[in-house]
């Protein structure tokens, strides 16, 4: 039985992990994303299922198929990963939210295509809810709930903005990269990222596959779970 606990850390764990782009729709055949691929969340979800946890998977657009072995919930815009995060995060254990999340949506959909007209178009935008925030102000109203791993991309100032939204968001660590450096970042195999926690926690992890970020992770989460235990 211990040697079944030892290699299945995570066993009896839930873990909801975010993954690829949101789509925010222009109109019928038009939308807004970005160039998240969804390889980071896969990787971590792939690790956390194979240490034995119970995965939801929350994909917006992603290139790849998710993995096999866990629950997968398709969604398109922010406004629905919210509601899809939102309403299982009674009973999740660990939250990881590696999705790229559009920050604005056109401020209204229309029903039909858009039919070209005058010489230019102004898209007009609105600001999407912070999803890592609301999990982070859910847990705070609520005295308890899951550990809570938000991610960041920086092009600039990396870890400034970092310690920033560790401290907004309310999340426990913060994965950030600089998704300007090459072999980082959106689309690539590998990435590059330094974690930061709270009690001044660092650990810069220097170009690995997104299977190892995510091993090195997890072993970062299990850590620091144990401590705020005691
Ligand atoms: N995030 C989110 N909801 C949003 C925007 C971001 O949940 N509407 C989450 C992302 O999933 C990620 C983290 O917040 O885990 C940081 O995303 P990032 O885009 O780096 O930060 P922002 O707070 O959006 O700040 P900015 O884009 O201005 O740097
Ligand atoms: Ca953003």
């Amino acid at each position: 039985v211990a040697k079944l606990i030892g290699s299945k850390p995570l066993s009896g764990q839930r873990v909801l992990v975010t993954a690829g782009g949101t789509v925010e729709r222009i109109d019928p055949v038009r939308y807004i994303t970005n160039d998240s691929s969804g390889k980071m969340g896969f990787a971590i979800a792939e690790v956390a299922r194979d240490r034995g946890a119970e995965v939801t998977l929350v994909c917006g657009r992603t290139e790849a198929a998710p993995p096999n072995g866990v629950n997968v919930v398709h969604t398109d815009s922010a406004l629905r990963m919210r509601d899809e995060v939102m309403r299982r995060l009674d009973g999740t254990d660990i939250v990881i939210k590696a999705a790229a999340v559009a920050d604005y949506r056109p401020a209204s959909r229309a029903d039909q295509k858009i039919k070209k007209s005058s010489d230019s178009l102004t898209l007009e935008l609105v600001r999407n809810p912070d999803i890592l925030q609301e999990v982070g102000e859910w847990r705070e109203a609520r005295g308890s709930g899951p550990f809570i791993v938000g991610f960041a991309a920086e092009t600039a100032d990396v870890e400034k903005h970092a310690l920033d939204k560790l401290a907004r968001k309310k999340c426990d660590l913060i994965v950030a990269n600089n998704v300007s450096e090459a072999g980082a970042g959106f689309g690539t195999e590998t990435n590059i990222v330094s974690v930061y926690g709270r009690g001044d926690f660092f650990e810069h992890l220097p170009q690995m596959t997104k299977r190892a970020v995510a091993e090195r992770l997890l072993d970062i989460v299990k850590d620091a779970r144990k401590g705020l235990a005691n």
